[in-house]
């Protein structure tokens, strides 16, 4: 019998996209990068919540150096009747981050606001260096020019679940990244 509760959890239909092998093998190759790039740095890891999470503990794993672990969280809304989303963080930065290495970790990046955001946010607090890594790339959703030094995989416009990413707040646990199938 179907109950309103069942409707709730019904998913919509998904298609495979990258499969578990395939990120894992990408992301223990950034991970390669990222210990290169950032060796006697000790970075500060920022990742934003929630995306970023199952990407993230892959990929510091895949990091051999020493590293600290922050999150923020950040969320967008619509303000009045204006068409822009605005973006406010829920948790704020937590540690000061003035001559540290800042490497922003994010699940997706779509219109690049939030990254776009953070990047101007944090800039103020005048870190040694501050770059971005993201899972999945959209760059043809990009609405700001936005620099982005680590790609795990770009992908056109599609809408991206599992793996951390979400479609009002389900299939995060999804182990592979999937796309909606519009109907
Ligand atoms: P932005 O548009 O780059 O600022 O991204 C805003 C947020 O929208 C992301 O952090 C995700 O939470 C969400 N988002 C955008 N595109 C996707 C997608 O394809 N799958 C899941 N979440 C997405
Ligand atoms: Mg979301």
């Amino acid at each position: 019998m179907n109950s309103i509760d069942d409707k709730k959890q019904e998913l919509k239909p998904f298609e495979l996209l990258l499969d578990r092998q395939t990120i894992a093998k990408r992301i223990s190759e950034l991970g390669k990068v990222i210990t290169e790039d950032y060796r006697y740095k000790n970075p500060v890891m920022l990742g934003v919540l929630k995306g970023c999470v199952v990407f993230l503990a892959d990929l510091i794993r895949d990091i051999k150096l020493p590293l600290e672990l922050e999150f923020v969280s950040v969320s967008s809304y619509r303000k009045g009747e204006e068409r822009e989303k605005e973006i406010k963080f829920s948790t704020a930065v937590p540690i000061p981050l003035k001559d540290r290495h800042v490497l922003i970790v994010e699940g997706v990046v779509d219109s690049a606001r939030t990254a776009n955001l953070l990047r101007k946010h944090i800039i103020k607090e005048e870190p040694a260096s501050l770059e971005i890594v993201t899972l999945i790339d959209k760059p043809r959703s990009h609405r700001k020019e936005v620099d982005i030094k680590y790609v795990g995989f770009t992908v056109g416009n599609a809408f991206v679940i599992g793996y951390g990413l979400d479609n009002t707040q389900k299939y995060r646990n999804l182990p592979f990244i999937g796309k909606l199938i519009d109907r």
